[in-house]
């Protein structure tokens, strides 16, 4: 049985609250927690948006979220419409003067106020800068941004400026879904909960890390924004980095959100520069389950990114010689994401060579089929002499608990309450973005100038052929997607 945190209860106004992340994600989150009994009594969720909408259209709106994202197991009639009384509706002007004395009026004292900014970057400084002249958020008021968090360096310190007219840091709520993933918060545990991993978590014994995050799905009806973005700033700047910055970092102090932002902070500061050698993009073709990416993106000349592998490189005293390898895409053979820890091979082999023998992994599986999994080493049963096989001690942590897997809440959940409970720990800080753009910037900047093209990549295999020369050149090999 989940344990459910007690919150106070609030008011929760999201603007774009018509929109597909509020629809998809954010309502059904809402009504699955409340499920849980963790939204408390007087809570009430304002949908804001220029649709005009009155309270019970907006009911009819958020019943039909929840019915088509909720699991079916969880629809209860009577929660629903319990929960349905919850929700209020403000039609809203961002850019202008209409609906903001409504919501002004609608806002109670003492209540924690939060405002999830579910709308694209350009409206943050308008919201914000109207909240607070209407005298709606107060010091107590957090703010949520969702990504993307700008698309390079120097926009993403304009949007940290436009928030820090109106809120302090300790407000800001900027919003990396990976980080609300159970299995994500999971690394964590693993590494820092256990006494047996963290002594051979240097470069002294592990010879290689990879990041997987592989999905089936092509860029859809989301053609238009991706096309600007490609995967290096719609995956490695913020999700990937993440996960990067959560297998690296040195253990912190406490789990309060500066120790914990403090030490991904040095990770993403200690990144080596990666070189154009160290990298492969890669554009999926057309194949039997679908058109191209320069079809779905409408643009027959597009050099943007589905995937991305790339090469780099932690320089501090913990990591120094232990490359790390990324890679994410589109249209690929499996969904999977997964962290694997490539451990070196023992200092002596007192068996003598061993031909093909590899060596101990331990593999995270963040989706699907959350769990974890670790090679080692045994004897070929029988009596063939003294060879050596690989087996793997598999958990698959659904199996683990006892549960169907259904259990696990959706980041969104997480993060939602996160807010209203006023912790900030899975949430990034403004000098956390700044520096993976930073990182980032340099790398996207080269391939621009050399006019990279990316490589053609079939859809439903592993990616282009030169991200599997990536590890080659280096006498490592990928983990197969699958
Ligand atoms: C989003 C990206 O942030 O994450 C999408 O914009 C991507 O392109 C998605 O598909 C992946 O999230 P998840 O939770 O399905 O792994």
């Amino acid at each position: 049985v989940s344990r459910v945190i007690p919150v106070d209860t609030f008011d929760l106004v999201i603007f774009g609250g018509t929109g597909d992340l509020a629809r998809r994600k954010i309502l059904p989150g809402l009504y699955v927690r409340f499920l849980a009994g963790q939204i408390p009594e007087g809570a009430r969720i304002v949908g804001a948006a220029r649709s005009e909408f009155d309270d019970d259209g907006y009911r009819s709106f958020v019943s039909e979220s929840i019915a088509e994202f909720v699991a079916k197991s969880k629809q209860d009639k009577t929660a629903i419409s319990e929960f349905l009384k919850c929700i209020h509706y403000v039609p809203i002007d961002a850019l202008g003067k209409g609906g903001w004395p409504d919501l002004a009026k609608l806002m109670r004292l003492d209540t924690i106020r939060a405002f999830y900014l579910s709308v694209g970057p350009r409206l943050f400084g308008p919201l914000a800068e109207r909240l607070h002249a209407h005298g709606i958020a107060n010091d107590k008021s957090r703010i949520v941004v969702e990504k993307p968090f700008g698309r390079d360096l120097k926009s993403a310190c304009a949007l940290n400026a436009v928030l820090a007219e109106s809120f302090e840091e300790h407000q800001i709520y900027r919003i990396d879904h990976y980080l609300g993933k159970e299995t994500v918060q999971n690394l964590m545990a693993v590494r820092f909960g256990n006494i047996l991993f963290e002594p051979l978590w240097n470069s002294q014994y592990v010879d290689h890390i990879q990041i997987t995050v592989a999905e089936t799905v092509g860029v859809g009806g989301r053609g238009g924004y991706y096309d600007k973005s490609g995967a290096m700033r719609d995956m490695v700047q913020n999700h990937m980095m993440q996960l990067l910055c959560l297998i690296a970092m040195e253990p912190p102090s406490t789990f309060e959100p500066d120790a914990v932002r403090d030490e991904k902070l040095k990770v993403i500061r200690a990144l080596d520069p990666v070189e154009s050698h160290e990298i492969v993009r890669g554009q999926y073709l057309e194949g039997e389950n679908g058109a191209s990416y320069q079809i779905e993106a409408e643009n027959p000349d597009s050099h943007a990114e589905s995937f991305i592998a790339l090469r780099t490189h932690i320089s501090n005293w913990r990591w120094n010689g232990t490359p790390i390898y990324l890679r994410t895409g589109k249209r690929l053979r499996a969904r999977v994401s997964e962290i694997a820890v490539v451990f070196k091979d023992p200092p002596h082999s007192i068996f003598g060579p061993q031909e093909g023998r590899r060596g101990n992994v331990l593999v995270i599986r963040l989706q699907p089929d959350e769990g974890m999994n670790l090679r080692v080493t045994i004897k070929e049963p029988g009596p063939g002499g003294m060879r050596l096989i690989e087996v793997p001690l598999d958990m698959s942590f659904a199996e683990a608990l006892g549960n169907d897997g259904d259990d696990i809440p959706d980041a969104y959940e997480r993060l939602i309450m996160d807010v209203i409970r006023g912790n900030q720990t899975l949430f990034m800080r403004g000098d956390e973005v700044e520096a993976a753009w930073a990182w980032t910037d340099p790398i996207i900047a080269a391939w621009e100038d050399r006019h990279d093209k990316p490589k053609p990549y079939d859809p439903g295999s592993s990616g282009p052929e030169d991200s599997l020369m990536l590890l080659h050149r280096d006498g490592r090999r990928w983990r197969e997607i699958r």
